[in-house]
């Protein structure tokens, strides 16, 4: 038996991305910052229709939540209609179902030239549990109202308990990695750029902007902010992200036959279901649970894969995507897909390129990132509130432990720094990595993430390695090193 692999099987199976990063000073028409699914498809729509852009990856193309996800692309997510059906009214859940429908449909179009597994699957959203059978009525009859050709059924392909699940045929599933790497190769073919290992460091204040990395800068009249969380806090969308985390598995089956719906079950705890090739790909839980439920229900050959992804979710459920701040015509942002960003980052895509190029979108209003809405205040006072303690929250924690000597291997302990605090963590090999605590976005408190090895921020999600790297935005600096 081999052992489980801590990287997505997406990412262990896709073709390698080896790009040149930013170095020196260069100039483009459009800078997107940002190499997943959002960024990629903004610069590939804008650069079919002529224009120059350049995309700017911190990392390695699609290495963030676009190739660490579960690959479902579906207008079909959750209980989404029935939410926005009861915090914004019925149209707002139609335009929603359409643009979701949209998505859908350009990654389709955009991913049948390549060759990443795409395939027509049905979506499901069901009932595990007969008490939950309600949700799943209410989110059959709003999406119905919202115009998806949703149907009702008591049975799906999955050894699980079902008791009664909406579905909505010809949703699609690929390989993720492959298709935002396929993306990146067909904007190279139109003429675009793709630079990695280019972490933007700083965006000018006013346009035409200079976008600065370690090594280089880059001059562009637009700026498309598509890094999952925006980097710049102009657009005050700090306040109005939720991240959420969640965890992945693949394992392969000795029947080698996986659920053929992508589904995801209502309630709590949710689970959710989706399938490449031979394997099963479940979610929703923690590691643990998900081994054991796997095991549990389907005949588990071995778990392959393991991985997680975090997601900025808006507080109204709905992506933010458009100009920056209110009348800005040259910085553009797309983020808040919540879980769903195959198909509702590709949307956010389209709107923005629409919006650059002169030309107005059907959904520009629904994604509109000035929008207020009333109905869910409520909602951003009490996510707000949850900051607010985390950040004094974290000022009132004390030391763990008072000195190295407490510290086991691969464990983390927050020890006394002069008059505050430092985080160490000691590796698999004795070596002690120290660094300061505070996040260098917005200040709040770090804290150890043991199922990842790294420092997570609680209030906007910034993610940092043991040595204080930048792993995940809205952080772009790195925590300082302490001595340990
Ligand atoms: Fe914003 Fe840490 S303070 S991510």
């Amino acid at each position: 038996m081999t052992t489980t692999a801590d990287q997505s099987l997406w990412l262990a199976t896709a073709a390698a991305s080896s790009r040149a990063s930013l170095r020196g000073r260069e100039r483009a028409e459009v800078a997107v910052i940002g190499g997943g699914i959002a960024g990629l498809t903004t610069a590939l729509l804008l650069a079919r229709r002529g224009m120059n852009v350049a995309v700017l990856e911190a990392g390695r193309v699609a290495e963030g939540a676009s190739g660490n996800n579960t690959a479902k692309v579906t207008a079909l997510q959750s209980t989404v209609y029935s939410t926005l059906a009861r915090e914004h009214g019925t149209a707002t859940a139609t335009a929603y179902a359409e643009a979701a429908l949209a998505g859908v449909e350009l990654v389709a179009e955009l991913a049948e030239p390549m060759n990443c597994g795409l395939q027509r699957r049905p979506a499901a959203t069901f009932a595990m549990d007969a008490d939950d059978v309600a949700i799943v009525r209410a989110e059959h009859e709003a999406a119905q109202q919202a115009g998806l050709p949703v149907e009702w059924t008591d049975s799906l392909d999955l050894p699980v308990p079902v008791h009664g699940a909406v579905r909505l045929p010809g949703q699609l599933a690929l390989h993720p990695a492959d298709y935002v790497r396929g993306l990146a190769d067909a904007l190279e073919a139109e003429g675009g750029r793709v630079l990695e290992d280019s972490r933007v460091r700083q965006v000018s204040a006013a346009p035409p902007y200079r976008v600065t990395t370690d090594e280089g800068s880059l001059d562009a009249r637009t700026v498309v902010v598509a890094t999952h969380y925006p980097i710049l806090d102009r657009g005050l969308f700090f306040p109005r992200l939720e991240v959420q985390r969640s965890y992945c598995v693949a394992a392969t089956l000795r029947s080698g036959k996986p659920p053929g719906e992508l589904a995801i079950s209502v309630g709590s705890p949710l689970w959710s279901f989706a399938a490449y090739e031979d394997r099963l790909i479940l979610g929703g839980q923690g590691y643990p649970e998900l081994g054991e439920f796997a095991a549990r229900h389907f005949d588990v050959d071995e778990v392959t894969h393991r991985w997680s992804a975090q997601d900025p979710k808006a507080y109204d459920s709905i992506p933010i995507a458009g100009p920056y701040f209110p009348g800005a015509r040259r910085l553009w942002v797309e983020t808040g897909f919540g879980k769903w960003g195959l198909a509702m980052g590709t949307a956010a895509a389209a709107v923005v390129a629409d919006g650059i190029t002169g030309s107005v979108s059907p959904h520009r209003d629904l994604f509109s990132p000035q929008r207020i809405s009333l109905k869910s205040a409520e909602k951003l006072v009490r996510q707000n509130t949850k900051v607010a303690k985390d950040f004094v929250g974290d000022r009132l924690a004390h030391a763990d432990a008072k000195s190295t000597e407490h510290i086991a291997v691969d464990q983390a302990k927050v020890l006394p720094d002069g008059r505050g605090r430092k985080g160490v963590y000691r590796d698999r090999e004795g070596e002690l990595h120290a660094v300061s605590l505070r996040c260098t976005h917005l200040g709040c408190f770090v804290r150890f993430n043991a199922a990842e090895r790294s420092w997570d921020c609680p209030c906007h999600g910034s993610r940092f390695d043991v040595d204080g790297t930048v792993l995940e935005g809205p952080a772009t600096a790195p925590l300082p090193r302490r001595t340990p």
